[in-house]
């Protein structure tokens, strides 16, 4: 593989022929910023905010679709990279709402935190402050709220929604001031092609798109605990947030099945959890009614009526039928005990019920 030398802040480095600055930069530990940016997305430039100083070049570049080049010198904290970017962040706040307080996604906003990076001040602030965003606020869909007039249109959902969920649910409308996202014809998206997976949700870098809470919490107050998800057999690598030992919310983690993504259920479909019908002890019908027992008392039962049946009628007198929702050792157990104690194939599970 073809190799790239380039200087980089001062510092040497070496990456294969094909990188991105940005790519090069992060391959020393240098954060260089980015709202449209995301390693799964063809490059898209819509930002700038990610631009840096190379030496000759007539102008600032954008580094996540700028490959390097032998010999090239970067900056990418110079004074006039700097400057740049607090003026790209100005123009944003131009006519952003001053929400910060109460919207839901402080302190997990991209747009909030390289304001305070870069020392955005109310004089940065009002310097081009105009007219301000009137968008309809769209909350049809159940799982999650479009506020448009928090949107920089990075176009990071709309790329997001195509080429890696392959929905094409949205994409921008209008022109110029009014531009915004969308699905087509303006229509509601619990009426569009939308099918609420959250995959924008989960990558929108503002408040733009958010997530419904059945329970509000600040990102601060939540632990995050990574998991696997527990409805299918894919495997998807997720972290569950957890506000006083109650799950509040899912994001989704980059793991080999997933990449990143999670479906409705993965993302959305957490709140049996902690459902007041959720069952929490085995039941037993006596007299026509259910009871709660104790799992001595019902795996008690469960052998006797088996062995019963199974003396009576023989082993293929009963079938097993187990979870896609189980892990693979509870599965593999399962199947254990229909044909070593049973004495039967007849074990399935619930995908073919
Ligand atoms: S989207 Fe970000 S910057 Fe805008 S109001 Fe919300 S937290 Fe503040
Ligand atoms: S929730 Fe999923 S399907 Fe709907 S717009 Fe976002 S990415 Fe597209
Ligand atoms: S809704 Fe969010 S992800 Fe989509 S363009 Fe606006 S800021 Fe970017
Ligand atoms: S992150 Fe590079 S242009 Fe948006």
């Amino acid at each position: 593989m073809k190799m790239i030398s380039l200087t980089i802040d001062g510092i040497s480095v070496q990456v294969p022929d094909g990188t991105t600055i940005l790519d090069a930069a992060a391959s020393l530990g240098i954060d260089v910023p980015t709202f449209c940016h995301d390693p799964r997305l063809r490059p898209d430039g819509a930002c700038r905010i990610c631009v840096v100083e190379v030496e000759k070049a007539r102008s600032l570049v954008t580094s996540c679709s700028t490959p390097v080049g032998e010999g090239m010198v970067v900056y990418t904290d110079s004074p006039s990279v700097v400057e740049a970017r607090k003026e790209i962040l100005r123009l944003m706040w131009a006519n952003h709402p001053y929400n910060c307080l109460t919207c839901e996604k402080a302190g997990n906003c991209k747009l909030q935190d390289y304001s305070y990076r870069y020392g955005i001040t109310d004089e940065d602030i009002q310097l081009f402050a105009g007219e301000k965003k009137k968008h309809e606020i769209d909350d049809s869909n159940k799982f999650y709220i479009s506020d448009q007039n928090k949107c920089i249109l990075c176009g990071k959902c709309v790329r997001i929604c195509g080429e890696l969920q392959c929905t094409n649910a949205i994409g921008r409308s209008d022109r110029g001031f009014t531009t915004h996202i969308t699905p087509p014809f303006e229509i509601k998206l619990e009426t569009s092609e939308c099918v609420s997976c959250g995959n924008c949700v989960s990558y929108c870098p503002t408040g733009a798109l958010s997530a419904k809470k059945p329970v509000k919490y600040r990102e601060w107050e939540v632990k995050r605990v990574d998991t696997t998800c527990t409805y299918c057999g894919v495997g998807c690598q997720l972290q569950l947030l957890v506000k006083d030992n109650r799950v509040v919310g899912v994001e989704p983690v980059n793991g080999p099945a997933n990449e990143g993504l999670l479906c409705v259920k993965g993302k959305f479909g957490y709140n049996f959890i902690n459902h007041p019908d959720r069952l929490k002890t085995p039941l037993i019908k006596k007299d026509g009614k259910f009871e709660e027992a104790s799992w001595a008392e019902a795996l008690e039962l469960v052998a006797e009526k088996l062995s019963e049946t199974r003396d009576k009628y023989g082993p293929d007198a009963v079938a097993g039928l187990s979870s896609a929702r189980c892990t693979n050792e509870e599965n593999y157990l399962f199947q254990k005990l229909m044909r070593g104690a049973v004495g039967t194939n007849n074990v399935d599970h619930c995908a073919r019920l």
